[in-house]
Parts: structure tokens; C-alpha cells; sequence
């Protein structure tokens, strides 16, 4: 099986972190996001132990809330002593709601409003991650007009460019986020950041991409952060003492995904970031990392009723589900590959061709095409693997379709954590 919290029971259904998905379709109805709980809390744990180990105690991973954001997944995160990456002023409204801890946030985006500037200092947002001049004044500025000193990184661009697909690419030069090194703008407003009242800067940000298997890349871009840690102590005088590397870890979604072990990978970069800090005889910094999709996308998994199974003869079939590009927009966008079963039959022999269809009115709603199902029919439940990461992130109410419910499975039993929205609740803002 592709991640160990997926197997198969003697009734010959697909089992998910231990639980019979079927009775699950059955019982909270399709389509459903379901939730490995203990999988997330393992993946927090391996990031802050393997950190703690490699970059010292003060270093710290951030869950980069982006991937899958509400309510239940910031209280996981306080439990387990992760702080979080957020994007918008209502990922600081959810994180807050739930009781998570807010001078452990860092605001991240690259055209944060003024609104939402304040509303974040108001929330008591611990730190920001400034993007360019513009946004630099504006925290500067609305910080004044509160009394207060707010805690910044700056978002740089290494210059990096990442083989993964080119919608999550981030840390090149031409990018919308950050300041790139290379032409000399991020030391230039380095220094211009420096005079600015009420911001203290900590540190530099970069983030390479998302989906990224070569350990190399972050040793790379590790190295270039370095160098332009001791360049701006060199030209100002001022000493980072925070470094973030951002979040892109790999993850498999298909049998033929490679593998990348947090942990070695992890300690091949602080090797890096140590020689650096040697060389120039600067101190470490505080080292923080950003994972979202590591983090969750393997505790997700979504499933669905097959409806019509349709052969178009001398082309191919369509099995159609009750769900798609609604919940799971990925294959839509970025044309991104999953593993999925008919999961009443797990068991049996894979042998029937198919794309798997959403029951959106447009052609490009698919989750797959041309993979190898148990024959399907009406009335399976199909489980597509995961769908942990910006799955319920990127949903939207296309078409009027209500968004699933996701449901946690942990030792307790499952769960609803967030409830199936309803006809009313799409409609809930219309005048
Ligand atoms: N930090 C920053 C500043 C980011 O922009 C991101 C992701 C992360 C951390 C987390 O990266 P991760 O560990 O999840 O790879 N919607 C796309 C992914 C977009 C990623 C956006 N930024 C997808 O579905 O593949």
C-alpha cells in the first residue's frame, strides 16, 4: 500500500488508519473527507524532534495552515507545540477561534491589506512575513498608530529554481513573492527596512516550492540564505538571528513518487547551515521551517459514491462520482496524479481503464484519467488516497455543491470535526 495507514480488512474493504472506510461512507454519507488524526500529530512530532535534534532546541516548524485550515487542525497544532504559518486575515480569524496561540502565528502573503494588517496586530499576531517596500511601510506605519513594535522576517528569493510543477515553483527570481537576492533589491530594502520604526526585523524567509523531492534544492537554498545572512551583517551590522526555510516537502501520491525522509533531509541541511555559520563565524540562527503538505496530505483521504459508469464505445469510460473538481480541484489545475480503489472491493483485480469524473458542468472536472479501477458500478465507494493537503483548502461551491464533511479518525473512534454544509448554508449570504 502507498502510505502504512491504508490496508485492507478480511470483508475485503479498504481500511484507513485502522477503520473500515465503507462503514464510514456509510455511515457519515459521501462524499466525505476522513482524517488519520494521529498521523498529523506523528508528522508534527518528527518535524519538531528531528529539528530540535539537527538545528537546536529553539528551532521551531511551523504548520503552514494553508494546506488544510479550520478550526480542529489549529487545536492539533497547539497540542502538539507547533506554531503556524497564515495566510489571510481569516486563517488568523480560525487560528484565533480555536484557542491557538497567536504570538506563535507568522502572517505570510504577498499583498497583505492594511485591513488585515491591523487585524492581525489586533489579533496579536507574534510575527509577519513582509513581502516587498509597500508592505514593509504598512506594518511599519499601522504599528505606529497602535504603539507598538511588531516582529518581522522578510521574504527573499534565493534564486532557486525547483523541478516540481510550475503553479507551486516560488523561490526563482521572477516570482510575485519576495524580494529577489540576486539582483541586490533584497539588500537594498534590507537596509531600508532597518530604519523603519516600530518593526524589529529577526530574520529572512525564503520558500522554495511545494511538492519538492531533490533534498539538495533546500541544502542549496540553505546555503544561498547564509551567504546573504553574513553579506547584510557585513554591509549593516545587523545580525539575522531567525531563519526560515519555508515549507515544500514531497509527498507520495502514486506508487512511483519517490520517497524523501524528513528527518535525513533535515540533518543534510543543518550540516549546510553549520559549515556556513562556521565559515563566516556568525551564530546559528534560530532555524524555522514551514510543511504543510507533508504534514497532512498522507492523514486525508476522500470518498466518494459511484453514480454512472459509462463506456463510450472505441473511446473510454467515465466512472462518475458524487464529488470532484468541488473538493478536490488539483487534477483540474495542476493536472496532479492520485492513487485510488473501489473500496467495497478492495481486494480485487485492478483491471478496468477508466477516468474517474466529477459532477460539475464542465469537461475538465476530473480527479484522474486513464486508471485502472475494480470494475465499478453504481452504488461503490470509490477512495481517492491523499487528500489531506489543499484538498478541503481549494474546495469551493461551484455548481452550488455543498462542500463534505471531514470527519478525524483517532483512538477514540471518528468524528465530525467539520460539519457537511448544507443547500442553507450555501445560500446563507444572499440577499
Ligand atoms: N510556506 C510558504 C510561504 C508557502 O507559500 C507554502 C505553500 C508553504 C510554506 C507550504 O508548502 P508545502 O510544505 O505544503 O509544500 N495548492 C498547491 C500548493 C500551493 C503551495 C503554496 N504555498 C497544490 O495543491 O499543490
Amino acid at each position: 500500500m502507498l502510505h502504512t495507514n491504508l490496508g485492507i480488512n478480511d470483508n475485503g474493504n479498504l481500511t484507513f488508519a485502522g477503520f473500515d472506510t465503507v462503514k464510514l461512507a456509510k455511515e457519515y454519507q459521501t462524499p466525505l473527507y476522513v482524517l488519520d488524526e494521529n498521523r498529523i500529530r506523528e508528522k508534527c512530532r518528527t518535524y519538531i524532534n528531528a529539528m530540535k535534534k539537527h538545528f537546536g532546541e529553539k528551532s521551531q516548524p511551523l504548520y503552514a495552515s494553508k494546506a488544510l485550515s479550520f478550526k480542529y487542525i489549529y487545536r492539533i497544532m497547539k497540542e502538539e507545540g507547533m506554531s503556524v504559518d497564515v495566510v489571510s486575515g481569516s486563517e488568523i480569524y480560525t487560528a484565533k477561534e480555536a484557542g491557538f496561540p497567536m504570538e506563535n502565528t507568522y502572517f505570510h502573503g504577498n499583498n497583505k491589506t492594511d485591513f488585515e494588517i491591523a487585524f492581525a496586530m489586533d489579533c496579536g499576531v507574534g510575527h509577519f512575513v513582509a513581502d516587498c517596500r509597500e508592505e514593509l511601510d504598512a506594518i511599519s506605519q499601522i504599528a505606529g498608530e497602535k504603539g507598538i513594535t511588531q516582529k518581522i522576517l522578510m521574504r527573499l528569493t534565493p534564486g532557486i529554481d525547483t523541478h516540481t510543477y510550475e503553479a507551486v515553483q516560488t523561490g526563482q527570481v521572477d516570482s510575485k513573492f519576495g524580494t529577489a537576492i540576486e539582483t541586490g533589491q533584497a539588500l537594498e530594502l534590507t537596509k531600508y527596512a532597518l530604519t523603519l520604526p516600530n518593526i524589529e526585523l529577526e530574520g529572512f524567509h525564503c520558500h522554495i516550492g511545494s511538492q519538492v523531492f531533490d533534498g539538495q534544492t533546500f541544502c542549496d537554498s540553505a546555503d544561498i540564505m547564509l551567504d546573504y545572512i553574513n553579506t547584510v551583517r557585513k554591509e549593516t551590522g545587523f545580525l539575522a538571528t531567525v531563519l526560515n526555510l519555508g515549507g515544500g516537502y514531497g509527498v507520495r501520491y502514486v506508487e512511483s513518487d519517490p520517497y524523501l525522509d524528513i528527518e535525513e533531509s533535515i540533518a543534510a541541511v543543518a550540516t549546510h547551515i553549520k559549515a556556513k555559520a562556521e565559515e563566516f563565524n556568525v551564530p546559528m540562527p534560530t532555524i524555522l521551517m514551514e510543511p504543510g503538505r507533508s504534514i497532512v496530505a498522507d492523514a486525508g483521504l476522500t470518498l466518494y459514491t459511484v453514480g454512472s459508469v459509462k463506456t463510450i464505445t472505441g473511446y473510454k469510460s467515465y466512472v462518475s462520482i458524487d464529488g470532484g473538481m468541488t473538493d478536490n480541484p488539483r487534477y483540474a489545475l495542476y493536472g496532479s496524479q492520485y492513487t485510488s480503489c473501489i473500496a467495497n472491493r478492495a481486494n480485487e483485480v485492478a483491471d478496468f481503464e477508466c477516468t474517474i469524473a466529477g459532477r460539475c458542468c464542465e469537461s475538465g472536472d476530473l480527479i484522474a484519467e486513464n486508471v485502472k479501477l475494480a470494475k465499478p458500478e453504481r452504488g461503490d465507494i470509490l477512495a481517492v488516497m491523499v487528500t489531506g493537503a489543499y484538498n478541503y483548502a481549494m474546495a469551493s461551491n461551484y455548481n452550488r455543491v455543498p462542500r463534505p464533511a471531514i470527519v478525524a479518525l483517532n483512538k477514540e473512534g471518528s468524528k465530525v470535526v467539520l460539519k457537511r454544509e448544507t443547500y442553507a448554508d450555501v445560500a446563507m449570504n444572499d440577499m
